[in-house]
């Protein structure tokens, strides 16, 4: 009498990769730093997530080459076509679903998102944002920081709601903001942080988004 097998499989199935799309709207240096994180880790268990799509609102926004260098598919959106905001999302949001994206990153996206759109895609939009919040939303934080006299300033990674930079803190990373410094000095350190702090943030979710599905 021969012992009962457990049958295993010869091969392990693969695990379902995080699909994920970055939203620009510039030179996508984040954009490029996400694309490489995730290409190195090859949608593993070290990284789950797999990079489908960027999309940019604008036409001649360096990151769609960057994209393409990557062998990432660079899709437009131009928002300028479009009657109003709502149908500018509305092809944004099935654009995204007809590539079955699970989670969305914006890099220097310069638009707000709707309720419409942030509702329809709870808990999987996050962004980057140059200072330190709930300090200095919007535009020319930099320049803002160093006028108001502070001396650290840095990044944060956020959850995406309609509102302007807001939404929950994931993670912040900072700069020390020296007596020398100009809104260009300071918005270059502030950049290298951006890209560590960013795939380390995605990273993270990713993983936490590979056990939810
Ligand atoms: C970054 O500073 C980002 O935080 C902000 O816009 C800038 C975009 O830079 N929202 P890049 O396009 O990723 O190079």
């Amino acid at each position: 009498m021969t012992a009962p097998t457990t049958a295993m499989p010869s091969n392990p199935v693969p695990s379902k990769p995080v699909n994920v799309a970055i939203l620009i709207s510039g030179s996508g240096s984040n954009m490029e730093a996400l694309i490489k994180s995730m290409q190195e880790d090859d949608h593993t268990d070290a990284h789950p997530g797999r990079p489908v799509l960027v999309i940019s609102n604008k036409p001649n926004a360096g990151g769609l080459l960057r994209a393409e260098n990557l062998g990432v598919k660079a899709h437009i959106i131009d928002h300028t076509i479009f009657k109003g905001r709502k149908a500018f999302e509305r092809e944004l949001d099935s654009v995204l679903r007809d590539h079955k994206i699970d989670l969305i990153c914006c890099a220097g996206f310069m638009r707000v998102l709707t309720v419409w759109f942030t509702s329809r895609w709870p808990q999987q939009i996050i962004n980057i944002h140059p200072s330190l919040l709930p300090k200095f939303k919007g535009l020319n934080t930099h320049e803002r920081a160093i006028a108001a006299g502070e001396t650290q300033h840095g990044a944060s990674v956020h959850w995406v709601n309609e509102h302007l930079d807001g939404g929950d803190v994931i993670d912040q990373a900072m700069v020390n903001i020296l007596p020398t410094d100009t809104a260009q000095t300071l918005q270059k350190r502030v950049l290298m942080v951006e890209h560590l702090l960013y795939i380390k943030c995605l990273k993270q979710i990713a993983k936490a988004h590979k056990h939810k599905k």
